[in-house]
C-alpha cells in the first residue's frame, strides 16, 4: 500500500526516524504544509509524526487541519519525546488529540533526546512495532 510520512520536526530526530520509516516501509516523506490537499488521494496509508515539547504535539493541530482529507484512510501517528509512552504527561499530550480523531488513529510514542547525551536514545528499533503495523495493514 502505498504510505506518506509527513513530519514536523525542531530538532532532528523526528526527521530521522522519517527517513528510517521511509527506507523500511518505502514511504514517501513530507514536512507539515509539503503535502497538497489533492496528493493526500495518493496515498492508503499516512503517517504523521512530530516532536513533543512541554506537552505540546504539532501533529495536534496538523492532525485538525489535514483530517478531513485523510479520516477514511489508515492512519497511524506518532508521537516522539523524552518521556516514556505511560507517564501521566504524555497520557494527557495524547487526549489533547480530539476523541473523534483518537478513536480512528493507531498511536505510538517512541523515544525522543534531550540533548547529545541521551541521541543514542534514536534508533531504528524504537520504529519496529510501527513497521510490524504498517505491513500487517
Ligand atoms: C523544551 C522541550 C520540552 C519538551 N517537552 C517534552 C514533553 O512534554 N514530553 C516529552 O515526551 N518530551 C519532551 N521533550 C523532549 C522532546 O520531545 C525530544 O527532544 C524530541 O526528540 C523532540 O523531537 P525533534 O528532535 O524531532 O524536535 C521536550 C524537549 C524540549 C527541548
Amino acid at each position: 500500500m502505498k504510505t506518506a510520512v509527513i513530519y514536523k520536526s525542531f530538532l532532528g530526530s523526528t526527521g530521522k526516524y522519517a527517513e528510517w520509516l521511509s527506507e523500511e516501509i518505502n514511504a514517501d516523506v513530507f514536512r507539515f504544509g509539503q503535502i497538497k490537499k489533492d496528493q493526500f488521494d495518493n496515498y492508503d496509508i499516512v503517517i504523521i509524526s512530530s516532536g513533543t515539547y512541554i506537552g505540546w504535539m504539532p501533529l495536534k493541530g496538523y492532525l485538525k487541519k489535514v483530517w478531513q482529507y485523510i479520516k477514511d484512510k489508515n492512519v497511524v501517528v506518532v508521537a516522539v519525546g523524552a518521556a516514556s509512552e505511560d507517564d501521566e504527561w504524555s497520557i494527557k499530550s495524547y487526549e489533547r488529540i480530539p476523541i473523534d480523531i483518537r478513536s480512528k488513529i493507531k498511536y505510538f510514542k517512541i523515544p525522543g533526546k534531550l540533548g547529545k547525551q541521551t541521541a543514542k536514545d534514536i534508533k531504528k528499533e524504537n520504529l519496529e512495532p510501527i513497521f510490524k503495523y504498517v505491513r500487517s495493514l
